[in-house]
């Protein structure tokens, strides 16, 4: 797999790739996508094989920040028939481009693959400057998290190279992930907001833009990735139900933690350890990869300290733990 600086002759050549119909990784705010065109069947079939996606798991299309109105994204024929345009708009000003990512009811542009035959399409713009070159330079991209399904989302090139070499001709370096979650996603229909996936955008930010509070997603899985399982380090993850107690030992090389108490640390001797924090931001733009490199440390098991902060970044940090646990004892 190539890993190319991101310049511009480089993204000129990786547009170029895309508008043919091939794949590339590229950089986002949040995590690493896995690029191809949102319009292309065969662009898409190549991402669900790339990722051993299963076709039932729908994708986001990335659009242009030239294009981020709603009135544009209906004329692009990506979405179509939105009953609250007023709310919709509203959302798209405050949040776009960025971590938010909304559930509509899909456009007559948009292939059965993108949208795994759902009524309704992902749509997201995303606040990375080499991302919008490229969409400005190839139009509507889908993008899932550029890693193999299940796994741990990649918020680096290195991590890209860890989850897709081989698979995927190149990925654009754009630097470590400025966000480290992936977006939230948020389905605008009869019902109100509902939200599917708690991430990059603080549902409290979304409920004051909105006027309204969100519901939770609904029993039925809504967002067919929201699998209980995601996210998942190779190692067995332990959530634990307080703070790692002083004086912790394990035998020499077998226990990992994840903290986000700073102190703790010091305190844990052979304890291989990364701690996220002190704020929340830093905590979210850490998170995979302390879990990446502490699933690749000589230890058996990784045991992770709960999460401080009740709202906010910390909901979705929240999320993404209890997943990769779950995900992990399988
Ligand atoms: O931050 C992000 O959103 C990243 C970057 C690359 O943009 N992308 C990302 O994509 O996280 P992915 O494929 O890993 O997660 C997208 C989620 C999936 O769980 C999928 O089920 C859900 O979005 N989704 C997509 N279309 C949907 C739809 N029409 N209805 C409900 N859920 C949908
Ligand atoms: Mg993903």
């Amino acid at each position: 797999m190539r890993v190319l600086a991101a310049t511009a002759e480089n993204i000129a050549e990786v547009a170029a790739m895309l508008r043919r119909g091939e794949l590339a990784a590229i950089p986002t705010e949040t995590v690493y996508g896995l690029a191809g065109l949102a319009t292309d069947d065969g662009a898409l079939a190549q991402i669900f094989a790339a990722k051993d996606r299963p076709t039932f798991d729908p994708l986001i299309v990335h659009v242009p920040a030239a294009r981020a109105r709603l009135a544009a994204l209906e004329e692009d024929g990506l979405v179509s028939g939105v009953a609250s345009a007023a709310l919709v708009d509203r959302l798209l000003a405050a949040f776009w481009p960025g971590p938010l990512t909304l559930v509509l009811p899909r456009g007559p542009r948009v292939p059965d693959l993108a949208a795994s035959g759902l009524p309704t399409v992902a749509v997201r713009s995303p606040r990375h400057p080499v991302a919008q070159a490229l969409l400005d330079a190839a139009g509507p991209l889908a993008a899932p998290s550029a890693n193999r399904f299940g796994r741990i989302s990649p918020t680096s090139a290195a991590d890209v190279v860890a989850e897709l070499s081989g698979r995927v001709p190149v990925v654009l370096d754009g630097g470590p992930c400025a966000v480290g979650l992936e977006s939230t996603i948020v389905a605008v229909d009869e019902a109100g907001l509902r939200l599917l996936r708690p991430g990059g955008a603080p549902a409290e930010a979304i409920e004051a833009v909105a006027g309204t509070k969100l519901v939770a997603g609904g029993e039925k899985i809504a967002a067919p990735g929201m699998l209980p399982g995601h996210y998942a380090p190779r190692k067995r993850l332990v959530l634990l139900d307080g703070p790692v107690a002083s004086g912790t030992t394990a035998p020499a090389g077998r226990l990992a933690a994840l903290l986000f108490d700073p102190d703790a640390a010091g305190r844990l001797g052979e304890v291989a350890a990364r701690v996220l924090g002190p704020t929340p931001e830093d905590a979210a733009r850490g998170l995979f990869a302390a879990l990446r490199a502490l699933d690749a440390c000589d230890a058996d098991l990784i045991v992770a300290e709960p999460c401080p902060w009740p709202e906010g970044l910390g909901h979705a940090i929240r999320d993404r733990l209890a997943r990769a646990a779950h995900g992990s004892s399988e």
